[in-house]
């Protein structure tokens, strides 16, 4: 499986979302701050132009892979960072990763959840390669209202479908795949989970 309807989609945008404000420096240590990544090995799937990657080496992870199903994205991550041997890229779709099971200590997910046309699927997939104790965070920097009447004005019809759901519809999604919650946070101003696949 690879949306070559959405790859198309993004590798157009992707020209111009490097020159969009991405999320403050602040918003986004905060954010992996509370993930513990020191020496993990992260996986930033759905990681655009890498809004996530400056925060992400101040944690010192071992390893950071960005994964994105638009080359285009990727290639912008790609000139800024290929020179730091912990960031690697890997043009992929979230709901077929290339990747070896429990290899993850941390799986991120900023932006990106409403773009998973198979969300069980792509659960299933960060489940899968999330190693035991291995952290999945789902995050958007403001809140699912908002973030849906975006989409729902996008230029792209296909986009207007990209609907973010309530936080408790996910969180029983992921409990059913076996994750066990650890914060829930679905308000005007943030939209939050933070999972861990136990031992
Ligand atoms: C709204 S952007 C967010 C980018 C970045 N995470 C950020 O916070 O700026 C959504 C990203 O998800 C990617 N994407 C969409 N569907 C995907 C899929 N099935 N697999 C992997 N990446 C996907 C897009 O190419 C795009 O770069």
């Amino acid at each position: 499986m690879f949306d070559k309807e959405r790859e198309a989609i993004f590798d157009t945008l992707a020209a111009e979302w490097s020159s969009l404000p991405g999320p403050p420096l602040a918003a986004a240590l905060e954010l992996l701050e509370g993930l513990q990544l020191e020496d993990k090995v992260v996986l930033d799937v759905g990681a655009g132009t890498g809004a996530l990657v400056e925060a992400g080496l101040l944690q010192r992870p071992r390893k950071w892979v960005c994964c994105d199903i638009s080359k285009a994205m990727l290639a912008q991550i790609e000139a800024v960072w290929s020179g730091d041997p912990l960031v690697k890229t890997l043009h992929a779709d979230a709901h077929n990763l290339p990747l070896e099971d429990n290899t993850f200590d941390a799986v991120i997910c900023n932006a990106v959840l409403p773009h998973l046309r198979d969300r069980s699927r792509a659960l299933g997939e960060f489940h899968r390669v999330l190693g035991a104790n291995g952290k999945l965070a789902i995050n958007h920097f403001q809140g699912r209202i908002r973030i849906n009447a975006i989409h729902k004005s996008s230029s792209y019809p296909l986009l207007r479908e990209d609907i973010l759901p309530p936080a408790e519809m996910v969180v029983a999604e992921l409990e059913e795949l076996g994750f066990e919650i650890l914060q829930s946070v679905d308000n005007e101003e943030r939209y939050l989970i933070i999972a861990r696949k136990p031992e």
